[in-house]
């Protein structure tokens, strides 16, 4: 697969098979993050590689209970809406039951801390692709990066205290019949381009 069909190809998964992911995967998933550029070379991107299952079970609980405190209220993003009403019924699982949480912090007072994680995160994506992995970026711990049970949990994992979570990568085996990611690309209705020639 070269790096435009990666690119082109790679889709959101949100129904996984309840398997570990091999640790030779993870470990190149890694990489790709870890060698996406930064801001001035900073490399201070902490990626905090959860597979741990009591791990991510505590983390489900402490997002739907951060949620479940919330309100919603009028012209609220549509995703967070959809949490808090979910997390209120008590059926939230904000990482879709995926083996692998890849979360990724940065430093909370430097300017590039969300470029870089996105640079990280989408590099991960497609290499999950390359691999017949499934992956989707996961916003939850970014939106509740100031919650105090979960920052404290957080810290508890290994997150500094200078940090915070700006973004996390669910990876895993899809749930397909074919046990391969979805590649139909969406139509590309927006993004906009101006040639100027
Ligand atoms: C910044 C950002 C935040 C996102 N947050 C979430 C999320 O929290 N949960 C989720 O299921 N998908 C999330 N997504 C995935 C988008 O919903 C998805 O990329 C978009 O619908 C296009 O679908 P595709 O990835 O299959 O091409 C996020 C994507 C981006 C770029």
């Amino acid at each position: 697969m070269n790096v435009l069909d990666a690119i082109v190809s790679r889709r959101s998964t949100r129904v996984y098979k309840p398997i570990p992911v091999e640790r030779e995967k993870v470990e190149k998933i890694l990489d790709a993050g870890r060698y996406a550029p930064s801001g001035g070379n900073n490399q201070t991107a902490h990626f905090l590689v959860i597979q741990k299952k009591d791990v991510l079970e505590k983390l489900v609980t402490l997002v739907q209970e951060a949620f479940a405190k919330m309100e919603v209220c009028e012209g609220m993003y549509k995703s967070i809406r959809n949490s808090i009403l979910q997390s209120k019924t008590g059926n939230y699982v904000f990482n879709y039951r995926a083996p692998v949480l890849i979360v990724v912090a940065n430093q909370k007072d430097y300017g590039n801390n969300m470029a870089d994680t996105a640079c990280a995160i989408e590099n991960m994506m497609l290499e999950a692709n390359e691999l017949d992995l499934g992956s989707c970026w996961i916003n939850q711990l970014r939106w509740l990066n100031e919650d105090p049970s979960l920052l404290s949990y957080l810290k508890e994992l290994g997150l500094r205290e200078d940090e915070r979570v700006y973004a996390s990568v669910a990876i895993g085996y899809p749930e397909t019949p074919d046990g391969l990611p979805l590649r139909k690309p969406l139509d590309r209705k927006g993004n906009e381009v101006t040639w100027i020639l």
